[in-house]
């Protein structure tokens, strides 16, 4: 088998991925990553590779399984890749044929037993799953009266048991009877005792790896990019088999089904951490090459966008997490220097706020994975009304960017960190050219300035290394800005929770006096977003009101004030409007060293995931 060299290759890729489930379900769900491989080669080594570069996606448990003459070996444990391989030595189990699976619970329950791979009584099948089997419960108790035997708490393994039914009519209608009893979503891969593997997918990622002497079955093209850049990316629904291999996709119904090999088309920078202690370290540090790159767009592309944007009745803007707030900053940015007026929702509210589109409506849905269960559940209410969908997104072959009518892709490279940092910047860098396009370059002249500033937040990071040092036992901390300022604020505030473990919150400034002003006293931490603009004497009054109930008041400003307990110092802008793009990156760092002075991995915050593939 060929490697290919991860530095030189073209992606592109759907290396977002995965996970979450919120409710106070009894089981539990795993949202994770998954690879099959059915090839030539050594099958268990290419796995444990693939899961590594897949962690991200989900790391509380690890297995894998192999097909080798005539049985099927299973072996699973709770802990990172790394940490199982070594135990349990998977990358050292035999055969040419396998699955993997990097999980992600929920609710207690990380235990060997959960882990996946989950067999069916017979231990002739072997399943891995992303996703939620809803009718599960009763899927079970059937099952169980029908006299099989489960040994875990998971949804999943109810996909082992019903295959091992159906297995007898053969591979192919096994899939295709078992994808008809699951309701819910999923992305699995099973390896059957003669040799096969199969796919299917329904609401969750999968991608076909196509190398000279094999297949991979994927949920992120991360799992075999090393080896191949060339993917299939399978439509919901679809269903495929690798046998003797030869691969087939099939729908339903068992119709062929052809799709186009894509040549990952996205320039790899690194996805290993290189130099860096961590990927979120990495991508902080990426980004004065990142806002740059967010400004390479296709022009016919760009024209579109910018046209349907312009001619629209209503325009409504769409995200979550950290998306959500490049919204909030599109809107502002619109409305100021294009005059056209916006309204933001968030993504998960808006099956209760996006009710009167019509085909002269328009969604921008702005993600980094373009997976995104509610975006894309926006996305579809929307269309569903006639709306146009237009779209920013860093994954270029994800849902989203599929569906869009016209999408501008960040082109940021892959971000491995659950935090999004450099995604941000290059979402926001990427909206003010389409802001300047439609104001008429009236934001052009400056615009060399921020990349110059961010490069120079990035590399005198000192006085945010020194803030965090003082704030890391803080239990409560506060963010304050106003106008432009105010998404940062909640910006900032997310990183601390994401990365810190930190109760944090971003208020707009002016709010203070409507309540948060209760909360300051001495042990309370106020960080300022106050750079010297049109915001600035507002904003310095609050510090005042802060400081006099003796908390301590942290001041990101290109202009130091006496009243600051630490300042934190950015570089001044000629045009106001870039400084989000650059007092967000000492925020990252902020947050990023607070993880470290409390001992948290900030690439694998806990309880969260990149990109979270259900509601
Ligand atoms: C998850 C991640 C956040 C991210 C959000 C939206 O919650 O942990 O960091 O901002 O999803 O992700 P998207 O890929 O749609 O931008």
């Amino acid at each position: 088998m060929t490697v290919l060299n991860p530095y030189k290759i073209l992606l592109n890729g759907d290396y977002s991925t995965l996970i979450v489930v919120l409710s106070a379900a009894t089981f539990f769900r795993s949202m994770c990553s998954i690879i099959g491989y059915n090839g030539k080669n050594s099958a268990a080594p290419l796995i444990v590779d693939s899961l590594k570069r897949m962690e991200y996606r989900g790391y509380d448990s690890v297995g894998v399984a192999t097909f080798d003459s005539g049985n099927i070996l299973v072996r699973k444990g709770i802990g990172k890749v790394a940490e199982v391989n070594k135990n349990l030595n998977l990358g050292q189990m035999s055969g040419n044929i396998g699955i993997g699976h990097t999980r992600w619970a929920t609710h207690g329950g990380v235990t060997d037993k959960n882990a996946h791979p989950h067999s069916a009584c017979k231990k002739d099948i072997a399943v891995v799953h992303n996703g939620i089997i809803e009718n599960y419960k009763e899927l079970k108790e059937e099952l169980m009266s029908a006299g099989h035997t489960f040994v875990s708490e998971t949804d999943s393994e109810v996909i082992a048991h019903i295959l091992e039914i159906h297995y007898n009519k053969g591979i192919k209608e096994a899939m295709i009877e078992t994808c008809k009893r699951l309701r819910g979503n999923y992305a699995f891969v099973a390896v059957f005792q003669d040799g096969a593997i199969g796919g299917a997918r329904y609401e969750e990622p999968l991608v076909v790896g196509v190398t000279n002497d094999g297949y991979f079955v994927s949920s992120d093209v991360l799992g075999f990019l090393e080896y191949t850049d060339k993917a299939i990316f399978l439509e919901n629904g679809d269903i495929c088999v690798v046998d003797n291999s030869k691969l087939e996709i099939f729908d339903s119904q068992g119709r062929p089904i052809a799709h186009p090999i894509t040549q990952v088309a996205w320039e790899l920078g690194d996805i290993d951490k290189g130099k860096y202690a961590h990927h979120t370290l990495k991508e902080i540090n990426e980004q004065q090459l990142t806002v740059i790159h967010a400004g390479r767009q296709d022009e016919a592309v760009m024209n579109k966008f910018c046209d349907v944007l312009v001619n629209a009745k209503d325009i409504y803007i769409t995200g979550s997490g950290t998306s959500h707030h490049s919204a909030l900053i599109f809107k502002h940015m619109l409305a100021r220097f294009g005059k056209i007026r916006a309204e933001t929702v968030v993504s998960s509210e808006s099956k209760y706020a996006l009710a009167s589109m019509d085909s002269n409506s328009v969604l921008i849905a702005i993600s980094q994975s373009g997976e995104t269960a509610d975006v894309l559940d926006s996305v579809r209410l929307a269309r569903d009304q006639g709306a146009k969908i237009l779209s920013i997104v860093n994954v270029t072959t994800s849902s989203l960017a599929r569906t869009s009518d016209a999408c501008l892709s960040t082109n940021c490279g892959p971000e491995i960190g659950v935090a999004a940092t450099k995604s941000f910047t290059s979402q926001l860098a990427l909206i003010y050219n389409i802001t300047d396009r439609i104001c008429k370059n009236c934001l052009a002249t400056e615009k060399a300035e921020f990349v110059i500033a961010v490069e120079n937040v990035i590399s005198n990071s000192a006085s945010s290394i020194r803030a965090a040092a003082q704030i890391k036992d803080a239990s409560d901390v506060y963010l304050l800005g106003r106008s432009l300022h105010y998404p940062i604020a909640l910006e900032g505030a997310l990183k601390m929770k994401e990365l810190a473990y930190v109760h944090a919150e971003g208020i707009a400034a002016g709010e203070l006096k409507h309540g948060p002003l209760a909360l300051m006293e001495k042990n309370t931490v106020v960080i300022i977003l106050n750079p010297h603009d049109a915001t600035f004497n507002d904003t310095i009054s609050n510090a005042h009101e802060i400081k006099a109930r003796g908390a301590t008041v942290i001041g990101i400003s290109d202009r130091k004030e006496d009243i600051y307990d630490y300042w934190i110092e950015i570089p001044h802008l000629k045009e106001e409007a870039y400084y989000p793009i650059v007092e967000v990156i000492p925020l990252q760092i902020l947050a990023y060293q607070m993880a470290l002075a409390k001992n948290v991995d900030p690439d694998y915050p806990r309880n969260l995931a990149k990109s979270v593939t259900v509601r």
